[in-house]
């Protein structure tokens, strides 16, 4: 079968989905991969590279054209599932449910689509977890990018001229990314403190050397049954806000994290929380693509707002495409794997990796709650 892909097109993305390095084992399962020329330049891995492992470059018209499996990071624009042949399966972080219109339109094309957002987070689907593994890098990457923005030392230094504290850092959300921003904030010698809903969160922060910051009744409302956090009430989000005021009041940095899956990101520090910071301090917002958890963040802008530079990073780990891209090209090779049996596709829906993740199959739309949304919104009812 012939595995596809494309140069992605959003503004700023660097990525590719497959590596060079990575061209071989997907030979191994029967696939021949066809790239459109120039796909992996941006992330640094020239046509040459997946040649001498044994890719095919074409035109994009032509790789869309013969894709039998496309895989991408962002879903194909309309104009390209066009091109596609009808039966054409199409793998991509797709966050179905804000995306229904290009849902219901790779569905008209006959196209069998999965979201890899939606994966379970179980152990046995850990090696192909794209959250996690591009969440690891926004964590490293936003902790790198305060500290060269910050006008002070991270680490303590006891010098003849004179002795430096250490940087404060405190971190919002303690999942896959803020758990990397801490551990990369205490290789760099900061003092963290990190806070977040779930009751879970308490042992993994410290047991990265951070302080745990938390709410009294969190152990009732943190968390879900899949393990994500919920949303909060009105009442304990006025708590928390104050309580996050207070800390980023003393923090040199703060970076935030906070996403509830499927809403928009939940504002947890207010304007007036900005205003009572050092003039200097940095705060990087990885929650900017669902909005933001700080009132003053606006997403894809860094600003300056009462002394404090705010960076509202959109697509952060694309800043390290080549190991981003890395990650990514393993975690479809794993996916692959699964769905790969003797040289040809087999989609067990019996197993919750699939059974979550396919979307549309063959042009119908599998997956309840996709449909649901798409048959309660207007194009929906006219159609
Ligand atoms: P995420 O990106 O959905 O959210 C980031 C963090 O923000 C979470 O820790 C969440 O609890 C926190 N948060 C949400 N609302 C908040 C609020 N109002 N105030 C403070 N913090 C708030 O989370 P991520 O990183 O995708 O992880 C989701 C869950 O999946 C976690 O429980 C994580 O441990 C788990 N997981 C499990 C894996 C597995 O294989 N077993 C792999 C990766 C993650």
């Amino acid at each position: 079968m012939i595995l596809a892909t494309c140069r992605e097109t959003l503004p700023g993305e660097n990525r590719v989905s497959f590596i060079p390095e990575g061209i071989p084992a997907l030979s191994k399962l029967g696939l021949e991969v066809v790239l459109e020329s120039g796909a992996g330049e941006a992330a640094g891995f020239p046509d040459q590279a997946y040649r001498d492992r044994g890719a095919r470059l074409e035109s994009r018209g032509e790789t869309l054209r013969q894709a039998q499996i496309l895989c991408q990071l962002h879903p194909p624009a309309p104009e390209d599932i066009a091109q596609l042949s009808p039966g054409a399966v199409v793998l991509s972080l797709l966050y179905p449910l804000t995306r229904l219109p290009l849902v219901a339109d790779m569905a008209k094309r006959g196209l069998t689509v999965f979201a890899l957002d939606l994966l379970p987070r179980i152990s046995r689907a850990q090696s192909m977890d794209v959250l996690s593994s591009q969440s690891t890098v926004a964590g490293y990457r936003a902790v790198v990018l305060a500290a060269s923005s910050l006008p002070r030392f991270f680490p303590m230094l006891m010098t003849p001229a004179g002795t430096i504290p250490p940087a404060r850092v405190f971190v919002i959300g303690a999942g896959v990314a803020g758990l990397q921003a801490i551990a990369t904030a205490r290789r760099l010698g900061a003092i963290v403190e990190a806070h977040d809903v779930r009751p879970v969160a308490k042992e993994q922060v410290e047991s990265l050397g951070a302080r745990f910051v938390g709410l009294e009744k969190e152990a009732e409302t943190g968390e879900d049954s899949s393990g994500y956090a919920k949303a909060q009430s009105e009442e304990f989000l006025r708590r928390q806000r104050e309580l996050i005021a207070a800390q980023c009041q003393k923090a040199d940095v703060v970076i935030t994290t906070a996403l509830i899956p499927g809403k928009p990101a939940p504002t947890l520090i207010a304007k007036e929380a900005v205003e009572r910071m050092r003039p200097g301090s940095v705060i990087v917002d990885l929650a900017a693509e669902q909005g933001g958890n700080c009132e003053l963040t606006e997403p894809g802008q860094t600003v300056v707002r009462c002394g404090v530079t705010l960076y509202g990073l959109l697509n952060p780990s694309s800043a390290l495409a080549p190991q981003a891209s890395l990650f990514y090209s393993k975690n479809l090779q794993a996916f692959l794997s699964l769905l790969m049996k003797d040289g040809t596709l087999q989609i067990k829906t019996e197993d919750p990796i699939f059974g979550q993740t396919l979307v549309c199959r063959a042009g119908e739309i599998v997956h309840e709650g996709v449909r649901k949304a798409i048959e309660a919104s207007p194009a929906g009812q006219a159609g």
